[in-house]
């Protein structure tokens, strides 16, 4: 079994899944029950100044019958007392030494902040992480997204923790900006020795459209929440890359975002994540999850023959780049096995509809002008036929196909040199002629 041990930022713990902070890690029992489950670590729910909360406070999408694919919520910081919070973390941390408890503060005043940080690394915290990413409730008080927007603020108050703490500091970083990096240089600058991220997206759930009224329903009346779950991880990914390439960057991050299972995680852990954060996937099915994620990390590192994590972050980032760089000559065209195909002809209505009008069932009136050959096997009659000379490589066929690997992308050989935009501005570089552009 390979070594699922990690450190980030100065952080250890067994394995890199963490809860994040959220309602899985509001009290000792769940994180006690959480590491008994296989969690290595666990960032406990905001410590701060203890809020009331409303009711109700979550919201959830069903996209095609998958219920909370996207998740919503309004709820603040604990609502329980700091007395009670560092208690639990003290008694977790002495009978879990192993496991990293990371302690998430959110307060005002930097006598607060000093006063929170004594008390969360005089209960045993391992590391901290300052939330500076709730987008409701929390941002209309000056805190939490508001501070995470403003990279000054960001900045100064990192400097602050850091001043203050006697263990890591990890920013937690708000998606609700038009570009991330600023951010992630802000807290770097401010002497930060990690971030994490995403916070939830600033996000309406959705509408009672019975009742006239946004939801979650608060007697009534709605407000905008913070969005999260399955549905997130293409945001929360390239966030997350786009800090991991930043030149500037070079601090450890804690990937969050939708992840559900152990793929998403080694994806995060690809594009630049050292640990990584869960709250949805658990709050929808429990603990447990954590112990396919292990098993599939593990499996997936002796597959690749990776040793240890950290020979895996970060792995996927220098096939991140500009779409400049990428080779306009690069030629695909979509390749039907007819062993696999069942005939189910979406994918000629995708290509007819939304793509380039060039998969034709056998005997259609192109298929017979364009003397297209028509293979055997499969579901032979039905099996469609692709004109690779109007295909221009798009994918969508293969997204709509309904059997794995039954469509394929398989690159040709045009007698062009790579070349991309940038060299074609700059040095005139040849270009393919277009296809499907009349
Ligand atoms: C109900 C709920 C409460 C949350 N509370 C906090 C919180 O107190 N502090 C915090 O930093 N993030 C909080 N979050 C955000 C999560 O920690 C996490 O960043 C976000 O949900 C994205 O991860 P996910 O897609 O795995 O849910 C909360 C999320 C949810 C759904
Ligand atoms: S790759 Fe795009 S253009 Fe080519 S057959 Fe598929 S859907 Fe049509
Ligand atoms: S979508 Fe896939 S299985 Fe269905 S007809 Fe097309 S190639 Fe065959």
């Amino acid at each position: 079994m390979p070594d699922l041990s990690i450190d980030c930022a100065g952080i250890k713990s067994p394995n890199p899944f963490w809860l994040a902070s959220a309602p899985p890690a509001n009290s000792g029992l769940q994180v006690q029950r959480a590491f008994d489950a296989g969690w290595g670590g666990a960032v406990w729910k905001t410590l701060g100044v203890p809020i009331q909360n409303v009711s109700s406070r979550f919201g959830g999408v069903t996209i095609r019958g998958v219920q909370g694919a996207g998740f919503n919520n309004i709820e603040l910081i604990t609502d329980r007392s700091l007395e009670t919070n560092f208690r639990e973390i003290y008694e977790t941390k002495k009978k879990y030494p192993k496991n990293a408890v990371v302690v998430s503060l959110m307060v005002e005043t930097r006598e607060e902040w000093k006063d929170i940080i004594k008390r969360s690394v005089d209960a045993g915290a391992d590391g901290l992480e300052l939330n500076f990413g709730c987008p409701h409730g929390m941002c209309e008080r000056g805190m939490g997204s508001a501070v995470g927007q403003e990279p000054r603020v960001n900045q100064e108050i990192t400097s602050w923790a850091v001043e203050f703490s006697t263990v890591p500091v990890l920013v937690k970083l708000t998606p609700n900006v038009a570009d991330i990096v600023p951010h992630g240089l802000a807290a770097r600058r401010g002497g930060a020795h990690g971030v994490s991220l995403i916070n939830t997206i600033k996000s309406i759930i959705g509408v009672d459209i019975d009742r006239f009224v946004p939801e979650p329903r608060v007697a009534g009346l709605s407000t905008n929440g913070g969005y999260c779950g399955a549905a997130v991880k293409p945001i929360a990914l390239h966030m997350v890359a786009q800090l991991a390439r930043s030149k500037d960057f070079g601090i450890p991050i804690s990937g969050i975002g939708g992840v559900s299972n152990w793929r998403d995680a080694v994806e995060f852990i690809l594009l630049g994540s050292t640990s990584v954060q869960v709250c949805t996937e658990v709050m929808l099915r429990g603990y447990r999850v954590v112990e396919d994620m292990i098993e599939g990390l593990g499996d997936y590192m002796t597959t690749h023959g990776f040793k240890s994590v950290a020979e895996m972050v970060g792995k996927a980032v220098p096939s991140y780049s500009e779409w400049g760089d990428l080779d306009l000559n690069y030629e695909t065209v979509a390749k039907i096995d007819p062993s696999k195909c069942i005939g189910c002809h979406l994918c000629v209505t995708a290509c007819h509809d939304g793509a380039h009008q060039c998969i034709h069932p056998q005997g259609s009136e192109p298929a017979v002008k364009l003397k297209l050959p028509v293979p055997n096997g499969g579901s032979h009659a039905r099996v469609p036929l692709v004109d690779e000379s109007e295909c221009v490589g798009c994918n969508l066929c293969k997204i709509v196909c309904p059997v794995p690997d039954c469509i394929s992308m398989v690159s040709v050989e045009n007698g062009f040199q790579p070349s991309t935009w940038n060299e074609h501005v700059t040095e005139g570089a040849k270009l393919r002629p277009k296809k499907g552009a009349h």
